[in-house]
């Protein structure tokens, strides 16, 4: 079957779905996103995506009529359409097609894209082996938290790493930790968790959330609060936590061994914990 869209309330084929050259997305990036991954045809934490999706709206002035109940319907049509059981949905949302302006339209309704793709895992050696990441200065604006189209800073950090042989860049914010450039980061120092507290400056990652409340709920301590640069070389054990990555051990820190170079246990332990949690 093949990947589709869904365009302003209709479904298509994926490579039939088209919008204006004047859709302000394409324009201005303005605009907002969520991608939420389906495991065995369910979807998962949909209401924590689609409460982060309301949020970033919210945040950036751009009206969103449709009901949770109403996204849920179109989901499932689409999930039925496609026939993927194991699926990533991309929801995007745009203040809408007008002449370019800088203000905002005062007519203009707000273009809804979704996409259903088949998802597949990562390759595996990727978790068996870990992956290597860079530290990079965070160019991004103030308002991290809003899950926005402007990308501009994060692809070129992800293109930096990847020049260098890194799979992730994590940005660092005055001598602190904010995030990677489409994932969270969380450290182990004494099997306690130690992460990056909630701020303007970092998305609230519901990969980070679903992790946090596995840790708390086996009884480890968890710490969430500014993590400096330099605490980053003395963890244990490091890892990328996200809808596409899940969580995934870091084995390198620019160049250099994290713990013994191999994923640590405590990684380990806790992607098979999160991996039940998807089947559930
Ligand atoms: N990225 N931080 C950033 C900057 C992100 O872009 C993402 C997700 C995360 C992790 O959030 P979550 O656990 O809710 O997926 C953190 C998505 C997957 C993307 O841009 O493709």
């Amino acid at each position: 079957m093949p990947n589709i869209a869904w365009l302003n309330g209709k479904f298509l084929p994926l490579e039939e779905a088209t919008v204006s050259i004047e859709d302000r997305g394409f324009q201005f990036g303005d605009g907002i996103y969520e991608v939420i991954r389906v495991y065995g045809g369910k979807l998962f934490r949909f209401d924590e995506h689609l409460s982060r999706l309301a949020q970033s709206a919210q945040a950036i002035s751009i009206p969103l009529t449709i009901e949770a109940k109403e996204w849920k319907a179109f989901i499932r049509e689409g999930l039925e359409r496609s026939t993927y059981s194991a699926c990533k949905v991309y929801i995007q949302v745009t203040r809408g097609v007008a002449p370019r302006e800088h203000l905002f339209p005062e007519t203009t309704r707000p273009t809804i894209v979704m996409t259903f793709r088949e998802m597949a895992d990562l390759p595996t050696q990727l978790n068996q082996q870990g992956v290597s990441v860079i530290t990079l200065p965070d160019l991004r604006w103030a308002r991290c938290s809003i899950k926005s189209l402007n990308l501009l800073p994060n692809i070129l950090a992800k293109q930096q790493a990847n020049e260098a042989g890194a799979f992730e860049a994590l940005f660092i914010k005055d001598g602190m930790v904010t995030e990677g450039t489409s994932s969270n980061v969380i450290l182990v120092k004494d099997e306690a968790f130690l992460t990056p507290a909630l701020s303007e400056q970092l998305l609230a990652g519901v990969t980070r959330q679903a992790v946090l409340e596995l840790a708390r709920n086996d009884g480890k301590v968890v710490e969430e609060r500014p993590v400096k640069e330099e605490e980053l070389k003395q963890a244990d054990e490091l890892f990328l936590i996200g809808t596409t990555i899940e969580v995934l051990p870091i084995t390198k820190l620019n160049g250099a061994s994290v713990g013994n170079g191999t994923p640590g246990e405590v990684t380990k332990q806790m992607r098979e914990k999160f991996q039940a949690l998807t089947q559930v």
